[in-house]
């Protein structure tokens, strides 16, 4: 059974009562079983969904709304700082342009076509990048979902200091960076693979928390009924979903 993140209400609490009661609003990340009806999931992968949040928007949180927030703590102080986050039209994306703007970052976005980039300036970026399109100037992180020709570009742009986490291969393209060339540069530039990490629940639940104040927006670009998931599944290979997709599962 396939699906990571799914929010719903709990019909059976953890034997060991470390989790919340029958009953509970809750929204949950786990290998599997997200695309079922009911699933298990560890007490320690789940928040409890305010009463004000929607279940829908509190679905669309915790794989890649945890991966950009534990990506972006991963860059450390990015207060004044240029970050480059390509893929930033994607669910990852989205969120990790909202996080570094809260962090106090110079987000560049950078995109694959201009309608791609709809509502991106209103999240925070401060220069948005389309297609072939690179950064002016050095950044000193980059948040890279595409991987391939892209990653090596930007992995060339990094100033002195800099590092590049490597998040997604969203390209599917062979990646190949020119060492010599950053030999010749001198400094010390850093890459590094990128794998979100469990526990999920406390990501989730600052996430949570900052949806509920209206600090962070779900970004759900596609939303239907379960039985339009394979029109969802043909959005999203096809890269016209700004964000997520949510599938209403009625019982
Ligand atoms: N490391 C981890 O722990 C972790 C966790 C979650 C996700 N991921 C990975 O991170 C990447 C981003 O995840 P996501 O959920 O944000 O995915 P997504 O919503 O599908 O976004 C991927 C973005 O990549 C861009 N892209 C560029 N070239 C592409 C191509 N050839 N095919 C498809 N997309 C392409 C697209 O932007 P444009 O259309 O604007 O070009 C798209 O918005 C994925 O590769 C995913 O598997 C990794």
């Amino acid at each position: 059974m396939f699906g990571k993140d799914a929010a719903g209400v709990v019909v059976q609490a953890a034997a060991d009562g470390s989790g919340p009661p029958a009953g509970t609003r809750v929204t949950s990340c786990a290998g599997t079983g997200g695309w079922a009806a009911l699933r298990a999931v560890d007490t320690t992968d789940l928040a409890v969904v305010p009463d004000g949040v929607d279940l829908g928007a509190a679905s669309a949180l915790p794989a890649a709304g945890v991966t950009a927030l534990q990506a972006v703590r991963r860059l450390g102080p990015v207060l004044g700082r240029r970050v480059l986050v390509t893929g930033a039209s994607g669910g990852v994306g989205r969120f990790a342009v909202q996080l570094l703007a809260r962090a106090g970052a110079h987000v560049v976005a950078a995109v694959g076509r201009p309608e791609r980039a709809e509502g991106l300036s209103a999240l925070g970026a401060a220069e948005i990048l389309v297609g072939s399109q690179r950064p002016g100037a050095p950044v000193f992180g980059v948040l890279d979902n595409v991987g391939g020709a892209l990653l090596a570009e930007c992995f060339e742009r990094l100033e002195d200091g800099g590092l590049v986490l490597s998040i997604g291969w969203a390209s599917r393209e062979p990646t190949v960076i020119d060492f010599e060339e950053m030999r010749m540069k001198g400094g010390v530039r850093s890459l590094e693979p990128f794998a979100v990490a469990a526990p999920f629940g406390p990501g989730i639940g600052y996430l949570l928390q900052l949806l509920d104040r209206g600090g962070l927006d779900p970004q759900i670009g596609w939303r239907g009924p379960w039985e339009r998931v394979g029109e969802a599944v043909d959005a999203l290979l096809g890269r016209r979903v700004p964000g997520k997709a949510v599938l209403d599962l009625t019982a």
